[in-house]
């Protein structure tokens, strides 16, 4: 496994449509471990394939909960049901938090990394996570969503050192 850079904000790539993977094979099963090593690496709770620079339909999340890793090839929403009102960041704009609205629940469907369909039912923060990170498959970032005026840049601590 290895640790990726992550692509920040400016960079053209984030406002890319990724294309969807074909075949699931050792080279996307390759990029979605790297992708969970880097998310990690950044406590991050999910990472899309374009913030590594590749513009394919792969997403990563980790809840830090007993589920584990969730590894998704080429996902889709095909149900949301309400909106919760939600804060959140991006590993691609490090110290930055907006407020938006997010559904509460989405259904989403893809393929796992053995390339076998797959439904993933996700709720409050899991439907949050499924859908800012599906939203970086066709460019959308999550400044495009927030709520105006919510915008908070969080300085890092002067003390480490
Ligand atoms: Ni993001």
């Amino acid at each position: 496994m290895a640790i990726r850079n992550i692509i920040e904000s400016g960079d053209e790539i984030l406002r890319k449509k990724s294309r969807p993977v074909e075949v699931v094979d050792d080279k996307i099963r390759q990029l979605l471990d790297d992708m969970v090593e880097t998310m990690h690496q950044y406590n991050g709770v999910g990472l899309a394939a374009p913030q590594v620079g590749i513009l394919k339909r792969i997403i990563v999340i980790d809840l830090y909960d007993d589920h584990g890793p969730i590894k998704l090839v080429n996902p889709e929403i095909i149900k949301q049901k309400g909106e919760q009102e939600v804060e959140e960041g991006c590993l691609s704009f490090p110290n930055q938090f907006a407020k938006m609205i997010r559904p509460a629940e989405v259904v989403v469907k893809a393929l796992n990394e053995e390339g076998k369909a797959i439904k993933v039912t996700g709720k409050g923060l899991l439907a949050q996570a499924l859908a800012h990170e599906i939203d970086h498959l066709d460019g959308i970032l999550f400044v495009d969503k927030m709520i105006p005026g919510t915008l908070e840049v969080v300085k890092e601590e002067e003390n480490k050192k």
